[in-house]
């Protein structure tokens, strides 16, 4: 199979229409507008109704991606979903969402890199279409971590929202100069007991005791994880740009995981770009783990900060830990 380029073709977002701001969690948690904003950059956060799971976000921002590149579902090849929070733990948010758009000759599966999801994502649909095995990749990051949170821990539950982000990746034309050039990424399981949910998998089933001690909320301490994703964030980030013969002074922009405005902007600093070069739209989801990427992708492109040509790096650090850069010249 011939090796060919592999581009993004289309993008679309849902997030759900509740929002819960800083104000509504000042009344469940000791917390304030003041803090929060100060330490963390987040204003609102949308949250799913109880009716609405993970595939639900997945498909609406799937169906949107497909409408805006006139792709009918039935023509996909496969569908990958990057999410932590999955409809249930089998079958996979993949198929629920394949069977949600009629989607008749897709392969697929779900992805787990938390906050790096969107990224790993792409970078193995990406490998599909150059290895000439599929032509129609979807890859949605959609996470409804509202449904993990812990009401009563002030640390955890005023950091998270929920939203879906989807992306087609295609072939690109012959010789045409744009889409993915490199991905480059680590995970670190040594990392896990910083952040992760404790319970509901095979080593600690659910039980009462195991909801009784909270264990199936986001267990995450916050310190450690903002020192790791700080110093991984650039490290990552300079790493791509230097292997691909680029500085931050050719990059138009860099998209990165929205977890901690402050997170963001040390590793802006450090690799000298300007806030004209960084997405920042934490205020107004909060972290919505997979699906901040493409979210923060959206709204660049909305506000005219993204166009065709451009050179953009996506990075990310999530639980696990797990690390992810990924290199595109923009082709929309
Ligand atoms: C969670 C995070 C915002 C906390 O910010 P921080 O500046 O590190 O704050 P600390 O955890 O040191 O806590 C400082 C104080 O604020 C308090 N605090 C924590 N959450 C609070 C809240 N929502 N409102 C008010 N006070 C709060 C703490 O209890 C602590 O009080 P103490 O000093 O009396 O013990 C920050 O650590 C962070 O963003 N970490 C990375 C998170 C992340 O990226 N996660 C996803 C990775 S993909």
């Amino acid at each position: 199979m011939a090796t060919t380029r592999a581009k993004i073709t289309s993008l679309g977002c849902y997030v759900p229409p509740n929002v819960i701001t800083n104000g509504d969690l000042e009344k469940l948690v000791d917390t304030n507008h003041e803090w929060i904003v100060s330490r963390t950059g987040i204003t609102e956060r949308h949250v799913a109704s109880p009716e609405m799971a993970t595939s639900d976000l997945a498909t609406s921002a799937a169906k949107i991606a497909l409408e805006n590149r006139g792709v009918n579902a039935d023509d996909l090849d496969a569908i990958i979903v990057c999410t932590v929070t999955p409809d249930m733990m089998f079958p996979s948010t993949a198929c629920l969402v394949q069977n949600n758009l009629g989607a008749g000759h897709a392969w697929g599966f779900d992805l787990i890199a938390a906050c790096s999801g969107f990224i790993y994502g792409i970078n193995t649909a990406a490998n599909l279409v150059m290895s000439g095995q599929n032509k129609k990749v979807l890859v949605i990051g959609a996470d409804t971590m509202t449904r993990i949170l812990n009401y009563k821990d002030r640390a955890t539950c005023v950091l998270f929202g929920d939203g879906a982000g989807a992306v087609l990746i295609e072939p690109a034309g012959e010789g045409e100069d744009l889409g993915f050039i490199d991905f480059m990424g680590e995970i670190d399981g040594a990392g896990g007991p910083f952040l992760n949910m404790p319970a509901g998998g095979s080593r600690r089933p659910a039980s009462h005791e195991t909801v009784d001690q909270n264990m199936h909320y986001v267990h995450q301490e916050g310190a450690q994880v903002f020192k790791y994703a700080v110093t991984k964030m650039q490290e990552y980030s300079r790493a791509i740009l230097e292997r691909n013969g680029f500085t931050g002074a050719d990059l138009a922009l860099l998209v990165p995981h929205q977890a901690n405005m402050r997170i963001i902007q040390a590793s802006a600093d450090k690799l000298g770009l300007p806030a004209s070069k960084v997405v920042l739209n934490i205020g107004k989801y909060g972290n919505t783990t997979a699906g901040t990427i493409p979210l923060a992708t959206r709204d660049a492109i909305t506000e005219g900060r993204l166009k065709k040509g451009d050179l953009v790096l996506f990075a990310a650090v999530g639980a696990g830990y797990t690390v992810g850069t990924s290199l595109w010249r923009w082709a929309f």
